[in-house]
């Protein structure tokens, strides 16, 4: 839930990455997303140990769609890590941070036909496929240029992990990738094998987001496995590789219980072996986590404009931001805890916490006990590094907040705070249709 690197003193001053939270904000302003780099590192550290263990060893590719900008695409080039894309956009960030193409997987169930030519320009790793129009496409993309696709099939498992219904992603009937039922699945197989410019490199299955189970990362492998067993022998195909995603839970409450990221690599990397025939290779384990490595990274920290009591006793506190910087709340009902700056931990009054958008449903934390708010406190709210800046926006015209990196003791400019120039940069004046608009 905290960044490792948290620190309250007796005073109740927060610090993290040894950088005071009332720093931060007279050097940044509010609101402010703070990242902590050792939390990220610790987190990148232990599935990384995770996966050396397995035979042979497994790879993480972070799923950037949690977070992702210039500096990260370094920051995660540095940790030696893979990169999992959704986009030409995230491509780009990866590509303008010098970051290894072949380290890069390029997911997404719908890729135009330009963001299939700059993945294959640049010679991406891995490319998941997750229709049949997409292997066609893909194929014809990499005829004209000449050169083979590396790919990977997306399969739909039929798993339904327990999680928010609009983060579950394995069950049959999923938007996304081809369904292990009816005969799917191997028609798909079929087309790869026999496309003249594909190389079918193996198999991904992700099954839903914010996991805390360990079963239902043990059973993805366990289908993807028994399927390429019946292609092995009915084939002769074997695969590279096999993705079983990302998931993997992290606290953002009191209550959330994530599940043991070793163990659960562990049982994997038995499965996996246990069903690989003996005379194959085992494939190599690809994992895609997003949220367990930045999610507890990150903090927001808010200022508070306004508390009200309203009728029926309910207690507001209203802050600088909200659903423009985190949406999480309004899209997912996804509950946060949060502290206030300076004051004891103890907390004994029921408060919600308001943002400033104009919707009803912008409310940060619906309960949330704190000690007594005054305008002026800074709230800061844990775990926000995940699904937060990622997936912002401008609503109401308010400027997205700076993002700073925080690490012994310093803290580093990430992403520059909006300001209104920028809300206009995309603008055009008004012109009376039936006239030229020079300035485009
Ligand atoms: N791989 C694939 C193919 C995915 O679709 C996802 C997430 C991940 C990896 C990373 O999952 P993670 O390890 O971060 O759970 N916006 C939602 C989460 C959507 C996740 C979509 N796919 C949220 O804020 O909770």
């Amino acid at each position: 839930m905290f960044p490792d690197s948290y620190q309250m003193d007796e005073y109740h001053h927060i610090s993290i990455g040894a950088v005071p939270i009332r720093e931060l904000v007279e050097e940044y302003g509010t609101p402010l997303y703070v990242l902590d780099y050792e939390t990220m590192v610790h987190r990148i550290k232990s599935f990384q140990g995770a996966l050396n263990e397995m035979t042979p060893p497994g790879r993480a590719f972070y799923a950037g769609k949690a977070f992702l900008t210039t500096a990260m695409a370094g920051f995660l080039k540095e940790q030696g890590m893979g990169l999992d894309v959704v986009s030409g956009g995230e491509l780009y960030t990866a590509l303008a941070a010098g970051f290894n193409m072949k380290n890069i997987v390029f997911h997404g169930n719908v890729k135009t036909a330009d963001e299939i030519r700059l993945a294959l320009t640049h010679d991406v790793g891995y490319v998941v496929v997750d229709s049949l129009d997409e292997l066609r496409l893909i194929n014809d993309i990499a005829q004209s240029m000449g050169r083979k696709a590396p790919v990977l099939l997306r399969l739909t498992p039929g798993i339904e992990a327990h999680t928010h219904a609009f983060i579950q992603t394995g069950q049959f009937d999923s938007k996304f990738g081809f369904a292990m039922v009816d005969g799917i699945h191997e028609v798909a197989v079929r087309t790869a094998l026999s496309s003249a410019h594909i190389t079918l490199k193996g198999f991904h299955a992700h099954i839903g987001s914010q996991i805390f189970d360990e079963d239902p990362f043990v059973h993805n492998a366990e289908r993807l496995m028994a399927f390429v067993q019946v292609l092995w022998e009915e084939r002769g195909f074997w695969p590279e590789v096999l993705d079983i995603g990302g998931g993997f839970g992290v606290q953002y409450t009191r209550t959330d219980d994530p599940p043991e990221i070793t163990r659960i690599l562990s049982r994997v990397d038995q499965t996996v072996s246990a069903m690989t025939p003996s005379r194959c290779p085992a494939p190599t384990v690809f994992i895609e986590p997003g949220r367990a490595i930045v999610a507890e990274a990150g903090v927001t920290i808010y200022q508070v404009n306004a508390t009200k009591s309203v009728s029926g006793g309910k207690q507001y506190v209203a802050v600088d931001g909200g659903m423009g910087d985190n949406i999480r709340p309004a899209l997912y009902q996804a509950e946060y805890t949060a502290q206030i700056e300076g004051k004891p931990n103890a907390g004994y009054i029921p408060y919600t916490v308001a943002g400033r958008y104009c919707e009803s449903g912008d409310i940060i934390i619906r309960h949330m006990a704190l000690p007594p708010v005054e305008v002026g406190d800074f709230l800061v709210v844990f775990g926000t590094g995940a699904y937060n800046y990622a997936m912002s926006s401008n609503y109401n015209r308010v400027t997205r907040p700076a993002v700073v990196l925080v690490a012994q003791g310093q803290s580093y400019l990430w992403v520059k705070r909006e300001t209104y120039q920028d809300l206009l940069a995309q603008d055009l004046p008004w012109h009376p249709p039936g006239t030229r608009n020079d300035s485009v």
